[in-house]
């Protein structure tokens, strides 16, 4: 029997039942001081979540299914290091990454040997490169560096080092992830041989998408080297699970970067898939990227469930996903530096809970992952706000902002800087009125002006919940932050459904079609036993 005939699981239907499901949150904001009740704080992150159909009763109700499902046990089990990803039967450590030696017991205690000793070697290889000691085939410094990877692999590093984008770097970081070559001939048109360094990422190493690519690098070299001992020992550097593979292909020990299946993909951007992050950063930069992570897991391991941030973010997706009915969930950041977080919480969403089968091997009868996506939220109000306000579709939002900026002196009256904090306060502006009249609907429309909205085609029905995420200022250790709350919030939405948030079965069919497929792409005979869809297309290019 699932989570959804529990007794705790029951108690919140009735109560959804009772006049929570059909209340308007314009409603709830009558009771006095909502937003310090629902609203939580940790250091330089501030959520306020009371934007969403909830009362302190519904609170205590999603507590108490937590309890029922032994959450808090799940989070040390999570956290020691026990063996939570059970398909593939090993634990899922990455907060023991961003330990640094803090703080921890088990498992995630007896590999911090082995971690710190990668980020000693990232150090070393990290401080070269930046230093300009590390050279080319012609003796060069390096001044250019390609990541190559997809997935976990690409997202992570691709988010953070565009979200430091102001933080000045030595080098010029790059990202290639597309099989289909396009970015890798447009990118490599532009850079030389001489000065350009690879990281071939790949937690695996098979992933054909990263092998194309570094095969394409790897041709693009040889135009100009002759020796492939040359190209492997000054212009590649290997991340992966797997050193034999990395040595096949070509990759030296000493250009080696380990880390270890107990790592996800998608969890891995503090392991040595991070390295752009510290080429972009430094390795200083880096620990507190880690140190910003690990505050979030010291928060969600000792915080008490009621005030603990994952957790109460993750029971709230609960109440809305299964008794609201609300399906769908919007990323919006209000800052361009953000502009890949959606692509990256995409993956670790919906790769993570995108299931419909129980640890128990049941198939669940209740609705599990969102749809997620998202988009830098100036840019998408004048693109898909007009069905957040006036579609049929009920979504979730998180609104997240930095509260400074950094990058421009805010206390100049210098025309530029002025015109600056005007942007980022007009930014800010933005974001507070979007959340506000997608939860009160018309009633956000001053009295002054109800008279011009009278019409069926200008009305807002509202009750959109969100949250919205304040950073201070976007650094280092509020990205480690923010990561660590959504990672640890999308384990939670996980322990509540009962799946298992750290495999991916469901990617892996496709992988071996799309072998197939090449397959009768080059040998057209192959196709017959396939579709008449996919022979046709297969015939259209092969003529
Ligand atoms: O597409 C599935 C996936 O396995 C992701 O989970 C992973 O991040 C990505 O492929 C890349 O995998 P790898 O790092 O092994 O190349």
């Amino acid at each position: 029997m699932g989570v959804e005939t529990s007794a705790a699981w029951q108690a919140l239907q009735l109560h959804c039942d009772s006049g929570m499901g059909a209340m308007h949150l314009s409603s709830l904001f009558g009771e006095a001081n909502r937003v310090d009740r629902f609203s939580l704080e940790l250091d330089e992150l501030y959520i306020d979540f009371s934007k969403n159909r909830i009362t302190e009763e519904t609170l205590s109700l999603l507590q108490a299914l937590a309890e029922q499902q032994g959450l808090k046990h799940e989070i040390e089990r999570l956290l020691v290091g026990e063996e939570v990803n059970d398909t593939e039967e090993r634990p899922a450590l990455h907060s023991a990454l961003r330990a640094q030696g803090q703080d921890v017991s088990g498992v995630a205690e007896q590999v911090q040997g082995d971690v710190e000793a990668v980020l000693q070697k990232m150090t070393q290889m990290v401080d070269k490169i930046r230093a300009g000691h590390w050279r080319g085939y012609s003796g060069k410094p390096i001044t250019d560096v390609v990541n190559i990877g997809v997935g976990g692999s690409d997202l992570g590093p691709l988010m953070i080092t565009h979200s430091l984008q102001t933080v000045h770097s030595p080098v010029n970081l790059h990202f290639i992830s597309s099989i289909d070559g396009t970015q890798t001939s447009n990118l490599l048109r532009g850079l030389n041989q001489e000065t350009t360094l690879f990281i071939l990422a790949s937690k695996s190493f098979t992933t054909i998408d990263t092998l194309s690519n570094a095969e394409t690098a790897k041709d693009w070299l040889r135009e100009c080297i002759k020796s492939d001992d040359v190209i492997h020992a000054q212009h590649f550097i290997g991340v992966s699970t797997k050193p034999d593979k990395m040595t096949e292909w070509g990759i030296p020990p000493e250009n080696q970067l380990l880390f270890w299946d107990w790592v996800g993909g998608r969890y891995s951007l503090w392991s040595a898939i991070g390295f752009p992050i510290a080429l972009k950063i430094g390795m200083p930069g880096f620990r507190e990227l880690l140190q910003g992570a690990h505050l979030m897991d010291q928060h969600f391991a000792t915080a008490p469930l009621s005030e603990n941030i994952p957790v109460v973010l993750g029971l709230i997706d609960i109440w809305n996903i299964n008794f609201l009915n609300i399906h769908d969930k919007a990323i919006l950041p209000y800052d361009a530096r953000l502009k890949y977080l959606p692509s990256y919480l995409e993956q670790l969403v919906m790769e993570s809970n995108g299931k419909s089968v129980a640890k128990s091997g049941d198939s669940v009868a209740y609705k599990t992952c969102p749809v997620l996506w998202g988009e830098v939220g100036p840019n998408a109000q004048h693109a898909f706000y007009q069905l957040l306000h006036q579609g049929t579709q009920a979504v979730m939002c998180d609104f997240i902002a930095p509260v400074e900026r950094d990058d421009f002196d805010a206390t100049s009256h210098a025309e530029k800087d002025e015109s600056l904090r005007h942007q980022h306060e007009l930014a800010l502006a933005n974001c507070f009125a979007q959340s506000r009249v997608l939860m009160l609907g018309d009633g956000a429309i001053p009295d002054n002006l109800k008279s011009s909205f009278d019409s069926p085609f200008k009305h807002y029905p509202g009750n959109q919940p969100s949250n919205t995420i304040l950073m201070k200022t976007i650094s280092a250790k509020t990205l480690g932050m923010l990561v660590a709350m959504y990672e640890h919030k999308t384990y939670v939405e996980g322990v509540m459904w009962g799946i298992n948030s750290f495999d991916q079965w469901g990617v892996e069919l496709g992988k071996l079609i799309a072998k197939e497929t090449y397959s009768a792409i080059k040998e057209k005979t192959l196709a017959e036993r396939f579709d008449s869809s996919t022979k046709a297309l297969i015939d259209r290019v092969a003529k």
